[in-house]
């Protein structure tokens, strides 16, 4: 099996980098074979909306995107982790999801799958927020929800934690790293 894990935030160290480690940490427990994205170290242009995709599902950027797409294709599970940046995911993660506008398009307009041979495609989402709003999370769960769907992969679970702020501080966290690992070392043994 494998696993993708997608790291969203710009912050070297941080909460959902340390989070989503851990989570990876128990998959590789489980025996999956996990493969590491940290989108602040590529370059991603953000969707300039040329439309080339609907002709053929490809996106005409020629930049990193053009490497993950394949990546997306061909693994499992696909883990993101992303900090709450103003109620949505990080930049760098909305950046990529939007480019996934092309995945969309060949999924919807062209009838085509994303990901053949791969039924069962699960998703997991990872976010960390400084504040205790209590709508924290209501906006990246509507983004990731429709990002998973436009892959053929189902939203299986998400992790979310909030009143973490300052880097590091999710190793106080009193249930995070343990449900992390937990469900990392779940989900690679399909359970
Ligand atoms: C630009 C920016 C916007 C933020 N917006 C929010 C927000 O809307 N809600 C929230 O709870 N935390 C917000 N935060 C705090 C981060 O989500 C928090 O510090 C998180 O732990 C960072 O995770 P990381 O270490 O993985 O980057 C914001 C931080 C930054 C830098």
């Amino acid at each position: 099996m494998k696993v993708l894990g997608i790291f969203g935030s710009p912050r070297k160290g941080g909460n959902t980098e340390t989070l989503l480690k851990e989570f990876l940490r128990g998959c590789k427990e489980g025996g999956a074979e996990v493969e590491e994205i940290f989108l602040r170290d590529l370059k991603i242009t953000p969707c300039l909306e040329i439309y080339a995709c609907k002709k053929d599902g490809r996106c005409p950027l020629q930049d990193d995107m053009q490497a993950l797409y394949p990546k997306l294709a061909e693994t499992d599970v696909l883990a993101v982790a992303s900090p709450i940046f103003f109620y949505s995911v990080s930049a760098h993660l909305k950046a990529m999801i939007d480019r996934c506008q092309a995945l969309w398009a060949k999924k919807y307009l062209l009838n085509q799958p994303i990901a053949p041979g791969r039924p069962g495609r699960k998703g997991v989402f990872l976010a960390v927020g400084g504040s205790r709003g209590s709508k924290t999370f209501d906006g990246v769960l509507l983004t990731m929800k429709y990002f998973f769907d436009a892959l053929d992969v189902s939203f299986h679970r998400s992790l979310l934690y909030k009143e973490v702020d300052g880097k590091g501080e999710i190793l106080q966290h009193p249930t995070a790293m343990a449900e992390a690992h937990a469900l990392g070392k779940e989900i690679a043994k399909g359970i």
